[in-house]
C-alpha cells in the first residue's frame, strides 16, 4: 500500500505491506534505529514512541493504521550533540548504561510529562511500568524524570504535532480485495456483508499483532475499524451507559461517567497492561478475543451488560451471558461488528469490586479474577448480587449458586464464610485447581467484608484491585 504519514515533523511517503510493523518501517525502511526491538510482543516497551501524541508500542502497529498519522521517535527530540532537556536529564542522572531501553523510557517519560508536568514519584513509577530496564535500575531513571520535570520540560517542550499528512491510501492491485480501511460504519458493514467471516477486524491490534508474530501466519483479509467514529464514545442513554466497542482502555479508565457509575470497569481498564497497551487496547477487542483470562468479561457480566451487534441487515442485541459459546468462541454472526456495550446504570449505593491475581503484582495476566456487584440495603441485607469469575473455565463464569445464596441475606460471619465456601466449590479450574478455588473464595470473602464495613460506615463505593 502507498500512503503518507509524518515522522518527526517530516511528511513521509511510504510503500509498505499493510501488516508491516511500524517498528520495522522506522528501523529498516527509514533508518531510524533509535527505536529498539526487545520482545516484539508488547511486553518490554523498548519500541515505545508517540503516535498522534499517544504512547504506543511500535511493534504492535501495522502500516494499515498509519496513513495520515504523526509519529514522534527519539530522533525527533534532540541529537547526540544537541539533546533535549529530557535526554540530557537521563545522561546527567546516570540513568543510561547499555542504553537499549533508554529511547523507550524517554518517550514514556515525555508522554507522562506532557500530560502531567509535575508528577509524583509514584506517578512516574506507574507511567514507566511498561518499560523494562535490565541494567541501570529504575531509581536513577525516576530521578532523571523528576529532574526534567523540575527544569520545566512538561511546560516548555514543543508538544505540537507538525505537518498534516493525507490519510489517503492507494492499495496495490493484489491488496485491493484483502485490506480495507472503511471511512464509516456503513461502508464497513457493506464490505463485511460481502466477505463475512473471512475478514479479520483490527481494532487496537494488541491481541492480533502478537498472534501474527507467534504463529507466523497472515489473516486472509483485514479491515481496520479503529477509526470508525460510530464505534467510539461513551454516553448516558436513558438508564444505560452506552460504550462504543472501539473505546480504548485509557479512555475508559479516565472517563468521568465510567469512574462515577462503573468504577469496577474503570479499574479493570486501568489494570490491563501498561500505558502503551491501554492507549491501544479496546473494550470490544478484549471481549471478542473471548479469552477466559480477559479482564472485561467478568466485570461486564457482573454489571449485567448487553451487547449490540450490527451488520448490513440491521442490529441485534444480546445479553453478555449469551456471547461465549466455548473456548475463544462467540455467538457473533458472519458479517457482524460489535457496535457497543450497553450497561444498565447501577442503582445508587451499589458496591462494585474487581479483583485480579496473577503471577506478579503489577501488569499481570489474570490467573484468578473476580468481579462483584451488590446493593446493600437496610440492616445489612444485600440485593442485586452478581458475581462473575475469570480464568476458571473455558469461558467467563457467572457464579449463580453463590449469587442465589447471598440474595436477600444479612451479612454475618457465618453467611460470609458459607458464601466463600460455595464460591470455591462452584469454580472448577483445570489448572492449579487448589490455588484458584481457594483464592476465589478469599476474594469473595474480601468483597463481602468490605461491603459489610462500607454498610456500617454508610458509604457505598468500593473498588479494589491488586
Ligand atoms: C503485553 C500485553 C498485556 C496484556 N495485558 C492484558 C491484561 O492485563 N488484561 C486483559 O484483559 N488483556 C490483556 N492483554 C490482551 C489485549 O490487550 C486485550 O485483550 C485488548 O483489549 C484487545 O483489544 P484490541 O483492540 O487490541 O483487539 P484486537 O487485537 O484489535 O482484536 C482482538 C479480537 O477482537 C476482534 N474484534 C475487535 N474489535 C471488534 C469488534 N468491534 N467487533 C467484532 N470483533 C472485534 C478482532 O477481530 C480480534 O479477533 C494484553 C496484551 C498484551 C500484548
Ligand atoms: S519490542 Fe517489546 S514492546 Fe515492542
Ligand atoms: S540501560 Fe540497559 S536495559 Fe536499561
Amino acid at each position: 500500500m502507498q500512503y503518507e504519514f509524518s515522522v518527526n515533523g517530516q511528511i513521509t511517503r511510504m510503500s509498505s505491506h499493510p501488516l508491516r510493523r511500524l517498528l520495522d518501517i522506522l528501523r529498516e525502511d527509514l533508518g531510524l534505529t533509535g527505536t529498539k526491538e526487545g520482545c516484539g510482543e508488547g511486553e518490554c516497551g523498548a519500541c515505545s514512541l508517540l503516535l498522534d501524541g499517544k504512547l504506543v508500542n511500535s511493534c504492535m502497529i501495522p502500516a494499515l493504521q498509519l496513513p495520515g498519522t504523526s509519529v514522534l521517535t527519539i530522533e525527533g527530540l534532540g541529537t547526540p550533540d544537541d539533546p533535549d532537556m529530557l535526554q540530557r536529564a537521563f545522561v546527567e542522572e546516570g540513568a543510561v548504561q547499555c542504553g537499549f531501553c533508554t529511547p523507550g523510557m524517554v518517550m514514556a517519560s515525555r508522554f507522562l510529562l506532557q500530560k502531567d508536568p509535575h508528577p509524583s514519584r509514584s506517578d512516574i513509577r506507574r507511567a514507566l511500568s511498561g518499560n523494562l530496564c535490565r541494567c541501570t535500575g529504575y531509581e536513577k531513571i525516576f530521578s532523571a524524570v523528576e529532574r526534567a520535570a523540575r527544569e520545566g520540560y512538561g511546560e516548555i517542550a514543543d508538544l505540537s504535532t507538525t505537518g498534516s499528512p493525507s490519510s489517503e491510501v492507494v492499495f496495490e492491485d493484489h491488496e485491493k480485495d484483502l485490506f480495507f480501511i472503511p471511512d464509516g460504519l456503513e461502508k464497513a458493514l457493506e464490505v463485511l456483508g460481502q466477505k463475512g467471516r473471512e475478514i479479520t477486524l483490527l481494532a487496537g491490534g494488541t491481541d492480533i499483532m502478537p498472534s501474527l508474530r507467534n504463529k507466523q501466519i497472515l489473516p486472509a483479509r483485514v479491515m481496520d475499524i479503529s477509526r470508525i467514529g460510530e464505534l467510539k464514545g461513551i454516553i448516558l442513554d436513558g438508564k444505560r451507559i452506552r460504550i462504543g466497542s472501539c473505546v480504548d482502555n485509557a479512555t475508559l479508565a479516565g472517563d468521568p461517567l465510567v469512574l462515577d457509575k462503573l468504577p469496577s470497569l474503570a479499574e479493570a481498564a486501568r489494570s490491563s497492561g501498561a500505558m502503551t497497551l491501554q492507549n491501544r487496547a479496546t473494550i470490544g477487542g478484549n471481549i471478542m478475543t473471548a479469552s477466559p483470562a480477559a479482564d472485561m468479561p467478568p466485570v461486564l457480566m457482573s454489571l449485567d451488560a448487553d451487547l449490540t451487534f450490527c451488520s448490513s441487515s440491521g442490529e441485534r442485541n444480546i445479553n453478555f451471558s449469551e456471547l461465549f459459546t466455548g473456548y475463544r468462541q462467540t455467538s457473533r454472526n458472519a458479517g457482524e461488528i460489535l457496535r457497543s456495550i450497553d450497561v444498565p446504570v447501577p442503582a445508587p449505593g451499589t458496591v462494585q469490586s474487581f479483583y485480579k491475581r496473577g503471577s506478579r503484582a503489577a501488569l499481570t495476566i489474570s490467573r484468578v479474577s473476580l468481579a462483584c456487584s451488590a446493593l446493600p440495603g437496610n440492616n445489612g441485607i444485600i440485593r442485586n448480587v452478581r458475581i462473575a469469575a475469570g480464568s476458571m473455565a473455558p469461558t467467563t463464569q457467572l457464579l449463580s449458586g453463590v449469587m442465589a445464596f447471598l440474595e436477600g441475606k444479612t451479612l454475618s460471619f457465618e453467611v460470609i464464610e458459607e458464601a466463600a465456601r460455595i464460591a470455591s466449590s462452584e469454580v472448577n479450574p483445570r489448572k492449579t485447581p487448589g490455588y484458584r478455588k481457594e483464592v476465589t473464595g478469599n476474594l469473595l470473602r474480601k468483597f463481602l467484608l468490605n461491603l459489610q464495613e462500607q454498610d456500617q460506615k454508610g458509604g457505598h463505593q468500593d473498588v479494589e484491585i491488586s
